[in-house]
Parts: C-alpha cells; sequence; structure tokens
C-alpha cells in the first residue's frame, strides 16, 4: 500500500482506503478506454474490451440505448467498485453530453475528486471546460490524464498553458512525456526519479519500469536514444523551474492539478494515474448537511441519493436510488429512517456495482455508493440515517432551459402520460409542471436532446407515443416568501403559474422583463433559478 497524506488519522482503515471519484472529458478523449483499464488492473475484469461489449450488448436492448450509441453519447451515470493495491476505488460515471450537465452536476456531489481526461492533441475541449467548471463549483480536487500520447500530440508545455489559463488552475508534472507520437517511448516519473517504458507490441502489458538515479544518470543512455534523452533532461529542467512543485494541500483545494500523460489504449500511464488517486485521492470527505455536518468516521450510518434510475431493467418498472455513504459502516438489512418522510425503510436488498454487475451489498462504509432498489420513496436530495434528523445539502435543482408542452399521442392515456412524467421528474431527468389553468404539462429540460430521450423512453418503456411541441413560455421559476405573499402573488398571474411535481409555486414567462418586473412590484417573493432538493 502506498503511503498516503492523510490528515485524518481518525478515519477507520476501511473508510481512509476508500477513493470515490468521477471521470470528467470531452467525448472521444478516451473515458471508456481508461475506465476499461482501471476495472483490468482492479481485477475486476479480466480482458479489455469488456465494458464495451457489455455497454454494446445492453445497447441493443433498447432504442433509447440505441440513440446513445449513435450519437456516440453516454447518457446515464452508473457506478462502480473495484479494489487496487489495498484500496476500494468507487468510479461515478457522469454523462459526458452538456444536455445532461444537471445530472453531472448532482454525480459530482458524491465524489470527493475528478479525474480530468484529456485527449493530448486537442487539448482542452468545450465539454471538458463545462465539466471542469462543476467541479470548480464545489472546489474538487482535478487529477489530469493527458491520453493518447502515442499519436502526433501538441507540445507538452502548449498543453500544460492551455490548462492553466483556459481552466485557471495551476498545473504540475507528475511525469514527463518521453517522445510523441511513434517516437514516444513513455515517460519519466518526476516524483520517484524513474523510467516507465511504453510496450507497443502488447496494449495490455503494464509498462516496463526502470530505476534511475535522477536524470543525469547515465543508465538513462541506455534506454532511450541520446537525443530524446537530451530533450528530457532539458524539458524537466525547465518544467521544474516554471511550474509549481506537487502540493497536497492545494490539490485538495483543487487550486492545483497533477498531470500524467500516457496512453489508455496501450496502458500505458494508467497505473500511476491510479497510485495518483490512491495517494492524493482523497479519503471520504465530510459532508455538508442541516443543522450539522456529518464527518465519514462517524459511528451511525448516514448517505444520501445522488441519483435515482428508473426502468434499468425494460421488462421490470424497477427503480434504483443511488446512495452516496455519508458516515458509518452499513450492513445489509439495517432499518435506516427516511427523513423526508421520518418513516423507516428496512435496507434489505442493497446492490453494489462491481464493474458491469450488479451484486449484493452486504457491507458498505463511507464513501461508498450503492444502490436501492425502491418503488418510489427515494427522491434525489433524500437523506438516510439512524434516526437523527439531518438533511444533506447542496443538492440543487436547476430552473430548466428550454419549456416545451406535451401531450400523449392518444388522448385516452393523458392518465398514464401524467405517471410517466412524474416518474421522469422524480427520476430528475425533466423538470415537470402542472399549469393553473388548462390541462397538460410543460416539461422543463436543460438542454435540447433530453427532450428526445424523454420522447423515446415515455414510448419505449409506457408504449406512449408522446409530442413535445413549443410552449408559450421560455422561463421558469419557483417562487418563494412569506405563504400570504406567494399566494397573493398566484392569484395576481393565474396564467403564468404552474405547480412542479412536488408541489411547489412555479412562475413561468417568456420576457426577463417580467422577471425584473416582479422583483420591483412584489418585493416580499423572490423568484429563484434554484431549488434545493429534499
Ligand atoms: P470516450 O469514452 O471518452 O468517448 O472515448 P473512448 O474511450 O471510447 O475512446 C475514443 C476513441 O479513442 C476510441 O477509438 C479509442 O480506441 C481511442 N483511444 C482511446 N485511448 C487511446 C490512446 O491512448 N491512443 C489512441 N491512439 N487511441 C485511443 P474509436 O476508433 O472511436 O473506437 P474503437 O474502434 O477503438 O473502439
Amino acid at each position: 500500500m502506498l503511503d498516503t497524506p492523510s490528515n485524518r488519522p481518525e478515519l477507520p482503515p476501511e473508510i481512509a482506503r476508500r477513493r470515490t471519484f468521477a471521470i470528467i472529458s470531452h467525448p472521444d478523449a478516451g473515458k471508456t478506454t481508461l475506465t476499461e483499464k482501471f476495472l483490468l488492473y482492479g481485477g475486476a475484469i479480466q480482458m479489455a474490451g469488456q465494458v464495451r461489449a457489455k455497454g454494446e450488448a445492453r445497447r441493443t436492448r433498447s432504442d433509447f440505448m440505441k440513440m446513445e450509441q449513435d450519437r456516440g453519447i453516454s447518457v446515464s451515470a452508473s457506478a462502480m467498485s473495484f479494489d487496487y493495491n489495498g484500496f476500494r476505488f468507487n468510479l461515478v460515471d457522469t454523462p459526458g453530453h452538456s444536455d445532461f450537465s444537471e445530472d453531472t452536476y448532482r454525480t459530482l456531489t458524491a465524489v470527493d475528486a475528478a479525474v480530468m481526461v484529456i485527449d493530448g492533441a486537442k487539448g482542452v475541449e468545450s465539454q471538458t471546460q463545462k465539466l471542469f467548471e462543476v467541479c470548480r463549483l464545489r472546489d474538487l480536487p482535478i487529477l489530469t490524464f493527458c491520453n493518447k500520447m502515442d499519436r502526433e500530440s501538441r507540445d507538452v508545455f502548449d498543453i500544460i498553458d492551455e490548462i492553466q489559463e483556459n481552466l485557471a488552475i495551476d498545473v504540475t508534472p507528475a511525469s514527463w512525456p518521453i517522445g510523441v507520437g511513434r517516437d514516444f517511448l513513455g515517460c519519466y516519473d518526476l516524483a520517484r526519479d524513474r523510467l516507465e517504458l511504453m510496450d507497443r507490441a502488447d496494449r495490455n502489458k503494464v509498462a516496463q519500469t526502470i530505476e534511475i538515479k535522477g536524470l543525469d544518470d547515465p543508465l538513462l543512455e541506455q534506454h532511450i536514444p541520446a537525443d530524446l534523452a537530451a530533450k528530457l533532461r532539458e524539458d524537466v529542467e525547465m518544467a521544474r523551474e516554471l511550474l509549481p512543485p506537487l502540493d497536497a494541500k492545494a490539490m485538495a483545494e483543487g487550486t492545483l492539478t497533477p498531470i500524467w500523460f500516457g496512453s489508455a489504449i496501450n496502458s500505458f500511464g494508467v497505473k500511476e494515474l491510479m497510485d495518483g488517486i490512491a495517494q492524493f485521492g482523497p479519503e471520504p470527505q465530510p459532508q455538508r448537511a442541516d443543522p450539522r455536518q456529518i464527518m465519514p468516521e462517524e459511528t451511525k450510518v448516514s448517505g444520501f441519493v445522488f441519483k435515482v434510475q428508473a426502468n434499468m431493467d425494460p421488462k421490470h418498472r424497477d427503480r434504483v436510488a443511488f446512495l452516496r455513504m455519508a458516515s458509518g459502516h452499513f450492513k445489509r438489512g439495517m432499518k435506516l429512517t427516511h427523513v423526508r418522510s421520518k418513516k423507516p425503510m428496512a435496507i434489505s436488498n442493497p446492490v453494489l456495482f462491481l464493474a458491469a454487475d450488479r451484486e449484493l451489498a452486504e457491507e458498505a462504509w463511507a464513501g461508498d455508493i450503492i444502490g436501492i432498489p425502491n418503488h418510489g420513496q427515494l427522491r434525489i436530495g433524500d437523506t438516510l440515517t439512524e434516526g437523527e434528523a439531518l438533511r444533506v445539502t447542496g443538492i440543487p435543482s436547476f430552473a430548466p432551459e428550454l419549456l416545451q408542452s406535451c401531450r400523449a399521442g392518444d388522448p385516452l392515456k393523458a392518465k398514464h402520460l401524467d405517471k410517466a412524467l412524474m416518474q421522469f421528474a422524480e427520476e430528475g431527468a425533466a423538470k415537470v409542471f402542472k399549469p393553473v389553468i388548462g390541462s397538460g404539462f410543460i416539461v422543463g429540460v436543460v438542454g435540447a436532446l433530453q427532450f428526445e430521450v424523454l420522447a423515446s423512453r415515455i414510448e419505449l418503456e409506457y408504449s406512449l407515443p408522446v409530442r413535445f411541441e413549443p410552449s408559450q413560455f421560455t422561463s421558469a421559476r419557483w417562487v418563494h416568501g412569506p405563504k400570504e405573499a406567494v399566494e397573493k402573488f398566484a392569484n395576481a398571474n393565474k396564467g403564468h403559474m404552474a405547480e412542479d411535481n412536488d408541489g411547489d409555486p412555479v412562475y413561468m414567462t417568456r420576457l426577463q422583463w417580467d422577471i425584473d418586473r416582479i422583483a420591483r412590484d412584489y418585493p416580499d417573493v423572490t423568484l429563484s433559478a434554484t431549488k434545493e432538493m429534499m
């Protein structure tokens, strides 16, 4: 096991060895390939290619998944657990497409760090930038992996400059590439003064490691050509002069990111990155909650739902709530309190997601992600505890940016549509507003692609063809304020009012001017673009 610079010796070893993180990247940068290699080194799969193969087998099962495949996007987040070198890694997958950014934001509330994968030829791309901004909102520690170094890629200093400038984060090299493209031989490990050489003949083979005594060691020339050795010495000297050193505190605060160079498809640099995650992870962090923060080492179990996925198996109406364990040691069969309803829940069939399979979770510790099958009691933002009325905070619901009205293709099936839309609203896949006047629903999403996914899921999962049509409104805002003020406001603006799926009042309009006017005319009410989920 590596030494971890844990500043929390009070953490039980089972919790201290957990690393819960997500991978953020632009589509095509190599997230799937890297995930596959993680699982391979984690011993969770025997052969690279299984994640993709399983993915394809799953995709052919439904048109919805086919859409993912056609567009090369991943829209459903899932969690995977595996062991590596004495550590338990929990990898939470995030959708890469910006139309699903709300889902991604919530996913990122469940992790303690993010791995940012960039393509060495392309640098920081639009999606990476957006996802990074989300991580920044939570000050998440970021570890960077610059992938595809086996291809022609950009100058290393250029890439580092671009990250520093575009993302406003300091970069420190953990490794330094030797040669690029066809001449890429491997990396020099700056922390451990050793050479890692890539084996091009066998893509799944772990790199050969050669211990050397610093860059002046003449052994270097025995393994790499003299011109590349000279360039390596020059580059590393410059990097050490110009770039900040690896500082664990700055990293933990999200102001500095270590960067590893490699080639996921050639399994190169992956282990070094995994060692980095183990070393700088960090371990499960305290969780913001009301009325007090939750510490992972508390003996009492608590956790919160950050994602609900319904109909994972289209043949059964199943629903799985993904729970991030915030504290304690959970054992299967435990009775926990569902804080929102104050009701007890026996958690008898929790699942753990191992690679692409599900397995009954006999136990789980703070930091772990478990899936709880349920019939709709568990919603995003819900907290489970051993009785204390704690509520994990910071899981917002964003006002949708696009609104459309939704109608059943067959008017006789309007009731079914009602049910389907409520389910998607609870799952967090869309906002559903029921106008106070008139019939039908207005559905709000963050990205246009979500309408297509919804329409195809409703058709597939409920055998219900639906139409989305432009709505007369373009913005929705939650209305907050003292009860009488909100009621007075709602009565005076009936034509603009709706209820969301929790029954909370929402004001809809197509004019920003209206929103500004209300701020002046109704000083007692506030219109807000986010609502805390609870
Ligand atoms: P994503 O999940 O981020 O979208 O990326 P994914 O891993 O699917 O990788 C995108 C493409 O990049 C894949 O090629 C993959 O093989 C390739 N790739 C990943 N890592 C490396 C690398 O280190 N070097 C090189 N040269 N290529 C890499 P594809 O042609 O789209 O798919 P496939 O036919 O290989 O499956």
